[in-house]
């Protein structure tokens, strides 16, 4: 098989009409594209300038980097929002604040693409696979040029050449699919890491979310496909990966030849000039010994592990069809405490779930008190049309979910800052990431556990690995400096 890096999209003759079979269907409407892109070129006096602004989770952001790396090869350059000639948003759905902020932007690109009958504007990612989204799109918001999906978003390549060719509004939405188009471009966001889509879609239908429904069934990438993109990335400078699913503990499991989460992670760990591996997210049903083992012996896994818990109700949790126990879940986290000494746990709570009760609530202190996270991502419950919970009874009133998740949040953020003060004083590794935002003497980097530090430096560090000396703990990081 090629590699995208193998293929010249200037030779594509693209008078010869487009094959049938992908990726080389998309090469050919790249080709294609770029030919707009030269129209625009001779016509304005310069190259096309894009933005993709990324709602949402890790997938989305991965995505993103897709579709950058599509543009790029046709020729738009990167740019602002606030300038760009096409605007495109990567929705996310997972609550409906989510979807308020997408209208709210698009109620301000309106007046601008008015002003500017050139500009585009593309619409696509978990809440374009909505269906009352979309109707609502086509009835009050149609100055949008192009709407696709999560499913067929590998071929924005040829619904942007439907777009240039029609001259109005493209859609572009399927239910499902089963397929996986590998060796497209991406443009990624850092040189030294990357993340890798190891699986798409869920099947595990808790009963608030609306993921199964978006994204579609679960689907995992061949091991060897995985591997190889490793292999390749971390020929071009990448040490950090981020392994992502949305249960990349059930990975590989309807493969025609299965193969456990725990497999692949020791086949990646072999790959030459990879340093760190993580991955996101983590079921605790599905989260087996042998990865816990694997995590245990492994010198390249970070001592981090993200595993949502969403409650710390049984009751709530069975409810939530999480099809695990509070003590199940403390049982898990403790053996993983004591197989991967230092591992640090973070998670995602739910507040105010269909039916919560003060002493459902409790439970959930209270679990938040045993596991002690290093940090955790608390929500209010969404109401999502279509999942189960949206019609239970008994949802709860805004007030009391105000007041728990006040409480809960305090909790939270106390124990976080205890939890971080442990590594005070000791040298750590970090990855250098970037120049501080506030300083620009101090350059931020990340500690395997997932913790930042700020530290002094210069942007030559970026990418490098650094022993730093955790000085003082701010709560939510560190101030660092390099021991002489
Ligand atoms: N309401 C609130 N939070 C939700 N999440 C998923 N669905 C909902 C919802 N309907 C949270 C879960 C999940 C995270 C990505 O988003 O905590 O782990
Ligand atoms: Fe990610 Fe889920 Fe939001 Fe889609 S709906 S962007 S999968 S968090």
């Amino acid at each position: 098989m090629r590699m995208y890096n193998e293929i010249n999209i200037e030779k594509i003759d693209i008078d010869a009409g487009p094959p049938s079979k992908e990726p080389d269907r998309q090469y050919y409407f790249m080709a294609k594209c770029r030919e707009w892109v030269k129209d625009f070129e001779q016509r304005y006096g310069r190259r096309p300038t894009a933005c993709v602004t990324t709602f949402g989770c890790q997938m989305n952001a991965r995505d993103s980097e897709k579709l950058r790396g599509i543009l790029k090869d046709i020729g738009y350059i990167e740019e602002q929002e606030e300038r760009a000639d096409f605007v495109i948003y990567n929705t996310c759905t997972v609550r409906e604040n989510a979807n308020t902020r997408v209208y709210g932007r698009l109620g301000q690109l309106k007046p601008r693409k008015k002003k500017y009958p050139h500009m585009m504007i593309g619409l696509c990612g978990c809440m374009m696979q909505e269906p009352e989204v979309v109707e609502k799109l086509k009835k009050s918001y149609s100055f949008i040029d192009l709407i696709f999906g999560t499913h067929n978003i590998y071929k924005f390549a040829e619904l942007l050449a439907a777009r240039f060719e029609a001259g109005r509004m493209v859609i572009d939405i399927w239910k499902s699919t089963d397929k996986i188009v590998e060796n497209l471009p991406n443009e990624r966001k850092y040189p030294f890491k990357s993340g890798i889509n190891i699986m798409f879609g869920c099947n595990n239908f808790c009963s608030y979310c609306i993921v199964p429904y978006v994204r579609g069934r679960e689907r995992s990438r061949e091991p060897k496909a995985i591997i190889r993109e490793i292999e390749r990335l971390s020929e071009d400078g990448v040490t950090e990966v981020m392994l992502l699913g949305q249960n990349v503990n059930s990975y590989g499991k309807t493969l025609e030849q299965p193969v456990s989460f725990a497999q692949l992670l020791t086949e990646i760990e072999k790959i030459d000039g990879i340093r760190r591996i993580r991955f996101m997210t983590s079921h605790p049903k599905d989260l087996s010994d042998e990865l816990i083992e694997v995590m245990g012996k492994s010198k390249k896994i970070c001592r981090h592990l993200h595993l949502p818990v969403q409650s710390g109700s049984t009751r709530i949790l069975e409810k939530m069809n999480r099809r695990y126990t509070k003590e199940q879940y403390l049982a898990l986290t403790e053996k993983l405490k004591r197989a991967v000494p230092g591992i640090s746990l973070t998670t995602d709570i739910i507040v105010g779930f269909p039916g919560e009760t003060e002493e459902d609530f409790q439970e959930t202190l209270d679990i938040v008190r045993r596991v002690r996270y290093d940090s955790a991502f608390t929500f209010i419950y969404s109401k999502r049309t279509g999942t189960p919970a949206a019609v239970m009874e008994e949802q709860v009133p805004d007030e009391i979910i105000k007041d728990r998740f006040e409480r809960l949040l305090k909790e939270v953020q106390i124990i976080a800052g205890e939890m971080c003060a442990v590594h005070e004083g000791t040298i750590q590794e970090v990855l250098v990431e970037s120049v501080s935002e506030q300083d620009h003497s101090m350059v931020t980097g990340r500690l395997s556990n997932n913790l930042l530090v700020h530290f002094p430096g210069r942007e030559e560090l970026i990418g490098e690995y650094v022993d730093v000396l955790l000085r003082e703990c701010k709560g939510f990081y560190y101030i660092g400096e390099v021991p002489k």
